[in-house]
């Protein structure tokens, strides 16, 4: 138990035109006060035995959801629209957003608690994403009629595994996530499965294994999801690094969020 009550919290950052977020809570302590609670063992199994993949319907520590939930809203006027005839439409804020305007969320994405489970589950030695990649951590906003992600998977460029933790933030909507275990694996029959991710539950998958979707929104609906994502080699070979840049800036954060870090590498490693 601590005595000093002040570790367990870190001041919020005001975000003009929302109300005050309680103070954010120290992830560290908020993970581990869930995840020593599992049956860790059992999800290690469960997820080999999917080919990598879970789904936990609860999962972070409430107060953790209520401080997602109300970063997600405040960040709505940062959403970066994408559309891609017949492949994808909605809405993203990708990390250096949300390292100005939302420092828990990067704080929870390195949270050695979390990581520390997380590695238990794949059995790998995990890495963070290199500080100029989008998608280390990002918010994922379906918020008008239609915004939905077809199939895919989420390909790693990178020279090792990308694993994807989904972690549900507001679900005011119809979105399902539509999975298809197995279909790298030609001596294991396809799965197919279904889940909505409620506000605090998780999906945790290697990215290059679980072909899924996100099946569209409806009319009023609102849908919000936070995407971490882990490497085992955070290397990536130069003209997969040019791919990757292309389809970040084209399907979700914009030329100016992707490219700007390129320019701006050289100042942030000095
Ligand atoms: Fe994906």
């Amino acid at each position: 138990m601590s005595t000093h009550a002040e570790d367990d919290v870190i001041a919020p950052v005001p975000v003009a035109g929302s109300p005050a977020a309680s103070p954010a809570p120290n992830a560290d302590r908020a993970v581990a006060s869930r995840t020593r609670e599992f049956d860790n063992p059992r999800l290690r199994k469960d997820f080999a035995e999917q080919d990598a993949f879970l789904y936990l319907e609860d999962f972070l520590a409430p107060e953790v959801t209520a401080q997602l939930v109300h970063s997600a809203r405040a960040l709505l006027d940062e959403v970066n629209r994408n559309y891609l005839p017949g492949h994808k439409q909605g809405g993203s804020v990708s990390r250096h957003t949300i390292d100005r305007r939302a420092p828990f969320i990067a704080e929870l994405y390195r949270s050695k608690e979390l990581i520390g489970w997380l590695e238990q589950l794949s059995g790998d030695k995990l890495q963070v994403s290199p500080a100029d990649d989008p998608h280390a951590y990002a918010l994922y906003y379906y918020t008008r009629p239609g915004d939905h992600i077809g199939w895919h998977y989420d390909t790693s460029y990178y020279d090792g595994r990308r694993y994807t933790l989904l972690l549900g933030v507001i679900d005011e909507s119809s979105c399902r996530l539509d999975y298809e275990l197995h279909t790298r694996n030609p001596d294991v029959a396809d799965q197919p499965g279904s889940v909505q991710i409620p506000p605090g539950g998780l999906v945790f998958f290697d990215g290059d294994k679980l072909r899924h979707r996100i099946t569209p929104a409806g009319a009023n609906e609102m849908r919000v999801s936070l995407t971490f994502e882990y490497v085992t080699d955070p290397n990536m070979r130069p003209w997969r690094r040019f791919i990757s840049n292309m389809k970040d800036a084209i399907a979700y954060f914009g030329f100016r969020q992707v490219f700007r870090q390129m320019t701006q590498r050289g100042k942030d490693s000095a």
